[in-house]
């Protein structure tokens, strides 16, 4: 039965997971699987395994990728276990969210990850000469991330806006019945820049794809 005293007593588990140094991923993981699908939701979409963890940092070190960018990353918990489980091979993780008043509320979780907000720049082209291109831009290599995202414009404002190579999508494979947009494996990107170089499934219903910019 889901109450809110169990959802405190998890809460109160995962932030003492994911305080201070990285070791404890593999038990945060193991905790991920006890838990309501209600509070699963609220903190992420996708509870990876550490296989999945270790094959998505596998690629990420094989292409020197050092930087983040999650766009809607939501709790960031999802790019905290992403961050944690990467090792040797240090990766610096930021997000970005719409709606600091909710993330900021006694109702919401806390984030796991550095968060910026959009309504901090006026408008797109704040992003691009701010944050987002400081976050993005190709040196050392970074990526974009979206994971279960489904707003097509926003998703293109970014991309117009966005300096780095890298582009990941995470998202529903097509079976499941989840409408997201982007959808990683039809991502409708130009094809004449963005190249599918690795997808991942990450059981049998996610998607992790990886586009490299080669205009
Ligand atoms: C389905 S949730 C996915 C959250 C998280 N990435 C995950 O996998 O658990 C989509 C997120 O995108 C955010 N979002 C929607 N439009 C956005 C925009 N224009 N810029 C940044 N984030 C946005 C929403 O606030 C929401 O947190």
């Amino acid at each position: 039965m889901f109450d809110e005293q169990t959802e405190l007593e998890s809460l109160r588990e995962i932030y003492y997971l994911t305080n201070g140094a990285s070791g404890s991923w593999r038990k945060l993981l193991a905790f991920g699987v006890s838990l309501e699908q209600q509070l699963k939701r609220k903190l992420l979409w996708i509870w990876p395994t550490a296989v999945d963890l270790e094959n998505y940092n596998h690629f990420l070190a094989k292409h020197n990728i050092q930087r983040i960018l999650s766009i809607g990353c939501g709790s960031g918990l999802l790019e905290w276990l992403m961050a944690a489980a990467a090792g040797e091979h240090k990766i610096s993780m930021h997000g970005l969210e719409v709606d600091r008043n909710w993330w900021q509320s006694k109702y919401s979780v806390r984030s796991f990850i550095p968060l910026n907000y959009v309504e901090d720049a006026a408008n797109p082209s704040q992003l691009d000469s701010g944050f987002l291109s400081n976050c993005c831009n190709d040196s050392p290599p970074c990526a974009m991330l979206f994971c279960y995202f489904n707003n097509r414009r926003a998703f293109l404002d970014y991309l117009r806006i966005y300096r780095g190579k890298w582009l990941i999508l995470i998202g529903p494979k097509p079976a499941v019945g989840i409408h997201t947009d982007p959808n990683p494996i039809q991502p409708q990107l130009p094809t004449d820049v963005w190249i599918l170089r690795e997808r991942l499934d990450w059981t049998d219903r996610n998607v992790v794809a990886f586009y490299e910019k080669i205009a």
